[in-house]
C-alpha cells in the first residue's frame, strides 16, 4: 500500500474506516489502559479516531502517528483546538495537554525518539492499523513495534479474519499463525475473544464475504534477554 493510496482517500474524504463510536473493546478491557501509574499509549496509524478521546478521558498520555496532515487538521478542528506545534527529525508534532499527534511515516519512529518526549511505552492501541497493511508491510510493522516496545509493553490488537481468497485488502485478513510466526519469540500472545461482526461493510458485501470475525488479542513484550 503506497502512501499515495491513503493520501487520496483522505483528500477524497473516503474514510469508511473512521468510526463514529468509541470501540466497545476499550471499555470492556479498560484495565489494560488504566492503572495507578501513568500509561503512555501509542496509537499507530491513528487516522482521527475518537478512541484517542476515550484514552485521554481515562488519563492516558496518548501519542498518535499518522502521515495524513488532513487527518491531523481534522482531528484538532473538530474539537476547536489550536495545538502547539514543533518538528523533530522526521515528524511534525502537534500537541495539546496529554495528546501528541506525530505527522509522518510510522516506520520512521524510533524508540529513542518516542521515549525522548514520552518515556517508556506502556500500551499500543491498534484498531484498523495492522489490518490496513499488506503482508510485506506487516512484517516491517512487527519489527517497528518490537523495537518501540519495552519489557512488559502491552499491545492491544483488534484484527479481522475472513476468506481472503475473495478480497484483497485493505482490510487484510490476519491469521493467528502469522502472529505466532513473527511475534511469539518476543511477545506472550493472548487471544481475548473472537466475535462474528454483525454489520458487514460494503466492501465485504461486494466481495460476497458473509462471515467476518473480529479477533481481539493482547500481546505482552517478554523481558529482553540481557
Ligand atoms: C484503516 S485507517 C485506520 C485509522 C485508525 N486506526 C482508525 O481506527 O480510524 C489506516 C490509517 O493509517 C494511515 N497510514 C497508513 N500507513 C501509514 C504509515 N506508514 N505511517 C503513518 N500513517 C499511515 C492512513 O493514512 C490511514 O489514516
Amino acid at each position: 500500500m503506497k502512501a499515495e493510496f491513503w493520501h487520496e482517500k483522505w483528500e477524497a474524504n473516503i474514510i469508511n474506516f473512521h468510526q463514529q463510536e468509541i470501540h466497545p473493546m476499550l471499555k470492556k478491557y479498560k484495565s489494560i489502559f488504566t492503572s495507578a501509574m501513568e500509561q503512555n499509549v501509542l496509537v499507530p496509524l491513528c487516522g482521527k479516531t475518537l478512541d484517542m478521546d476515550w484514552l485521554l478521558d481515562n488519563n492516558c498520555f496518548v501519542t498518535g502517528v499518522e502521515f495524513s496532515k488532513l487527518a491531523h487538521n481534522q482531528y484538532w478542528n473538530e474539537r476547536n483546538i489550536s495545538p502547539d506545534q514543533f518538528s523533530h527529525k522526521d515528524f511534525e508534532i502537534t500537541q495539546r495537554n496529554k495528546l501528541k499527534l506525530y505527522c509522518g511515516d510510522f516506520f520512521n519512529l524510533t524508540k529513542e525518539e518516542y521515549e525522548k518526549f514520552n518515556g517508556p511505552l506502556s500500551v499500543i492501541y491498534d484498531r484498523a492499523s495492522l489490518i490496513a497493511l499488506p503482508k510485506e508491510m506487516r512484517i516491517k510493522y512487527y519489527k517497528t513495534i518490537k523495537e518501540l516496545s519495552s519489557d512488559h509493553t502491552k499491545w492491544f490488537l483488534i484484527t479481522l479474519e475472513f476468506d481472503d481468497a475473495l478480497l484483497t485488502g485493505p482490510p487484510f485478513n490476519i491469521k493467528s499463525s502469522e502472529l505466532e510466526e513473527y511475534l511469539s519469540d518476543d511477545f506472550v500472545i493472548e487471544l481475548f475473544e473472537k466475535n462474528l461482526t454483525a454489520a458487514l461493510s460494503h466492501k465485504f458485501k461486494q466481495a460476497s464475504i458473509n462471515e467476518v470475525t473480529e479477533t481481539i488479542y493482547c500481546l505482552t513484550k517478554k523481558r529482553s534477554k540481557k
